[in-house]
């Protein structure tokens, strides 16, 4: 089967406070989406590379990403939708490589691990994740003051890309949106629909550029990939 990585790239990064969209920023002189989508267009297994982008971005056009071999699709209101938008675009037996715009530092060996996944017929797919390394603890959602600490052993944090055939992933968004559940990875919406789904222990390097902190972190981890 053929493996399409879709890239939602339609949020708006307000954790950034950044002038522009995070994915718009720039980092040793490229945008973290153009890294993003370069890449995923470097991988020998990845087929396509479909891209959600927000209706009213001017920036994607004013960076020239509409010259790369991509295919562009609108994006929607939450990530769920901006992905489901993104798999329309698949042929029946794809598998789908989801992608976040904000990870430009995912690394090939990691992609190429998932993607083994499609001979493993005990699960439906997998995602990329890393141990909990610090302490979690759970507060009330209204305050600030613990009401307990979560037991840490078996807790991961779950990354991009997660890798599911197009046909399964679209029925349980599509299901997922239409229950209410929040879904804010694809893997939700598979575990949601009872699918099993495998974790591969991924580098920590494949941060999700959140906070201003994150970005001179991102161009080290870029430098040191490309060195
Ligand atoms: O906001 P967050 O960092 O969780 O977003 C993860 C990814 O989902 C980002 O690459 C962002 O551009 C994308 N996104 C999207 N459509 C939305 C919201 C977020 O494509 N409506």
């Amino acid at each position: 089967p053929r493996v399409v990585a879709v890239i939602p790239a339609a949020g708006v990064g307000s954790r950034m406070q950044a002038d522009r969209p995070k994915q718009y920023l720039t980092l040793n002189g490229k945008t973290i989406l153009e890294h993003t989508i370069d890449a995923l267009l470097a991988h020998p297994q990845i087929d396509d590379v479909v891209v959600a982008i927000s209706p009213g971005d001017a920036y994607f056009d004013s960076h020239k990403l509409r010259d790369k071999p991509i295919r562009v699709v609108e994006g929607g209101k939450e990530r769920a939708d901006s992905v489901l938008n993104g798999i329309m675009m698949l042929s029946e037996n794809d598998w789908a490589l989801v992608h976040d715009a904000a990870r430009p530092c995912v690394e090939d060996t990691d992609i190429t691990s998932l993607i083994a996944l499609m001979g493993n017929k005990d699960v439906a797919g997998g995602i990329l994740a890393t141990p909990v390394r610090d302490t979690m603890k759970r507060v009330a959602s209204s305050g600030n003051v613990i009401s307990h600490t979560e037991d840490r052993d078996g807790l991961w944090h779950a990354l991009t890309p997660q890798f599911f055939p197009a046909k399964l992933l679209k029925a349980a968004l599509l299901d997922g949106l239409a229950r209410g559940a929040n879904i804010t990875d694809e893997a939700s919406a598979m575990e949601l629909a009872g699918y099993k789904v495998a974790l591969v222990n991924a580098s920590p390097a494949n941060i999700k550029i959140t906070h201003p902190a994150d970005l001179p972190l991102a161009e080290f981890y870029l430098k040191q990939k490309f060195s």
